[in-house]
């Protein structure tokens, strides 16, 4: 096959105008793709597999990245790729399957030869450009069952593994390098390597995708967008919404307004921050909505946990409304929507199966009047924490765990009170101090107390008391999909519940929740 090399116009200077495109067959890593790509500080963006090639072309990509993918190349339903792709000359790595069917678009072979492999293996490179500077023999991580048993014309074989004698191919004058390993997962002990190889040798891609970069350039976006225009942003007090709300600061000043509602449901001091950190430190025009009042009002008397969540839904937005309206016209909307929320929500149309949150965690009304800002829609978590570093943001609201949105309300068993509001408020306070004086609070996903609605006996002094139990609920997760109970150290457990049985008037007992999820879930309602 003749390729037909079609050059190239450069539209700008910002590493956003030329990509790594991660190709996405529906395999279970290829959102780590993009983010190991952008770890390596070039910029990457995930598309559908379905993408023709003209698209993939105006695109003006730097490299492609086939991901790997469940299914047999052979089989009837097997994605493929617009054979056109082919042709654009655009330096190409494919990774287990994306491998596998550029071996068998390009004049190569893919067999179920039995030898498939699974989980760790011992690759020998022998030579190439994907592996230069890596060890001779090294261990990487495999799921296949097909192997290509011929690489595509003109390809010579660069690694190979016991049972994977074509584990890796490379054509450098077609611009084609694949790996039949994952070089994206951190079993692969020299994956980063691999990819660096591609990007920064094979592709020519500078590092330039740094914090630095991205506020740049969205500074310059949001300010094209807005114009002379005012915009509101809701403040939660979590890291999306404050650096989202940093950003359109610092490109449109005093046009900003922030409204914190403050629910009421916030751990302590947690309020007291937001305030200080925007109106005190980055003067940001705020406005804080102590809606206690309002919130317990609509909770009084109710139990039910998705009642509550409802309710606190419902007045959040009324709350929010009303401050809306007070300022008067506003054009824009900041919205904290991540590229993870984009790609959840069908943006590469890949065929994986979507793992979605069940979650509604901006809580703003779908039908408001207003244009979005999106200043985050292109960023992974991790790459927001780093811009809001990058910003000054103070390190507990880079790095502060999820919080969910109706706050401390779905930690008290029962009725909200003021009085139990209190009591957990304080416990999860002592919690909160000794798990961060351990070091601990960042290896955790979440750690929290919850209040039951029970009471037990007890002994203080001379007297007995019947109070309430506080529960300690900590969890490591990657996703919160799945999550198992930490394993703090017994001496910090001592701590926690000593201090919030001495300090707390109303709890005599402390217990530790060591239940995984599933079954369990990670919050108690
Ligand atoms: P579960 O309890 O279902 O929680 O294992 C998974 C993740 O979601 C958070 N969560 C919520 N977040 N509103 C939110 O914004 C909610 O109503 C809500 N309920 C749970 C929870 O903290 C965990 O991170």
């Amino acid at each position: 096959m003749s390729a037909e090399i079609l050059p190239f116009e450069r539209t700008g200077d910002s590493p956003e105008d030329r990509p790594v495109l991660v190709v996405d067959f529906g395999g279970q890593y290829s959102q780590l793709i993009a983010r190991r790509v952008r770890e390596a500080r070039v910029y990457s963006e995930l598309v559908s597999h379905r993408t023709p090639a003209q698209a993939i072309r105006a695109r003006n990509p730097r490299a492609l990245i086939l991901s790997g993918g469940p299914a047999s190349v052979y089989a009837d339903e097997a994605p493929k790729l617009d054979r056109g792709v082919w042709d654009l000359g655009i330096p190409t790595l494919g990774i287990c399957y994306g491998m596998q069917l550029m071996a068998l678009d390009l004049g190569g072979r893919v067999e179920r030869t039995g030898g498939s492999e699974f989980g760790r293996a011992d690759l020998r490179a022998a030579g190439g450009a994907l592996l230069e500077d890596t060890p001779d023999e090294q261990v990487v991580w495999m799921s296949h069952r097909d192997s290509v048993t011929a690489p595509p014309e003109d390809a010579e074989v660069t690694a190979s593994s016991p049972s994977t004698p074509i584990a890796a191919f490379e054509a450098p004058e077609r611009g084609l390098y694949g790996v039949q390993f994952h070089p994206e997962v951190v079993h692969t002990a020299h994956g980063q390597d691999v990819l660096k190889n591609f990007l920064y040798g094979v592709a020519e891609a500078p590092p330039s995708w740094t914090a630095a970069a991205v506020i740049e350039e969205q500074v310059e976006r949001i300010r094209a967008q807005v114009g002379s225009e005012r915009v509101l942003c809701a403040l939660s007090g979590g890291v999306d919404s404050a650096v989202a709300a940093l950003l359109v600061h610092k490109a449109v000043g005093d046009q900003l307004t922030c409204v914190f509602v403050d629910h009421g449901l916030l751990r302590k001091d947690e309020a007291a921050q937001v305030v200080e950190t925007f109106q005190g430190h980055f003067n940001v025009p705020l406005v804080h909505v102590e809606a206690e009042e309002r919130f317990l009002g609509r909770l009084d008397g109710v139990e039910d946990p998705e009642e509550k969540r409802k309710r606190v839904g419902e007045e959040f937005i009324r709350v929010f409304e009303d401050e809306a309206k007070r300022q008067g016209r506003m054009r824009y909307l900041v919205q904290g929507t991540l590229y993870s929320d984009v790609i959840e929500s069908g943006g590469t149309d890949g065929v994986a199966a979507m793992i979605k949150s069940h979650h509604n965690v901006g809580g703003l009304p779908e039908d408001v009047d207003f244009d979005l800002v999106e200043p985050l829609r292109l960023l992974f978590k991790d790459e927001v924490r780093r811009v809001g570093e990058e910003l000054g943001l103070p390190e507990r609201m880079v790095w502060r765990q999820p919080f969910p949105g109706p706050g401390l309300a779905i930690r008290i068993i029962g009725e909200v009170t003021r009085e139990r509001l209190e009591i957990l408020r304080e416990a999860d306070a002592i919690l909160q101090e000794e798990v961060r004086r351990a070091g601990l609070y960042r290896d955790l996903w979440q750690s929290f107390a919850v209040l039951p609605a029970i009471r037990s006996v007890g002994v203080q002094g001379d007297e007995r008391t019947y109070a309430y139990p506080i529960v300690i609920r900590a969890v490591t997760s990657e996703d919160a999909m799945t999550a198992d109970w930490a394993r703090l150290p017994y001496d910090l457990l001592e701590t926690i519940s000593s201090r919030i049985i001495n300090e707390i008037p109303g709890v005599n007992r402390v217990a530790l929740d060591i239940s995984s999820k599933p079954p369990s879930t990670i919050e108690w309602e």
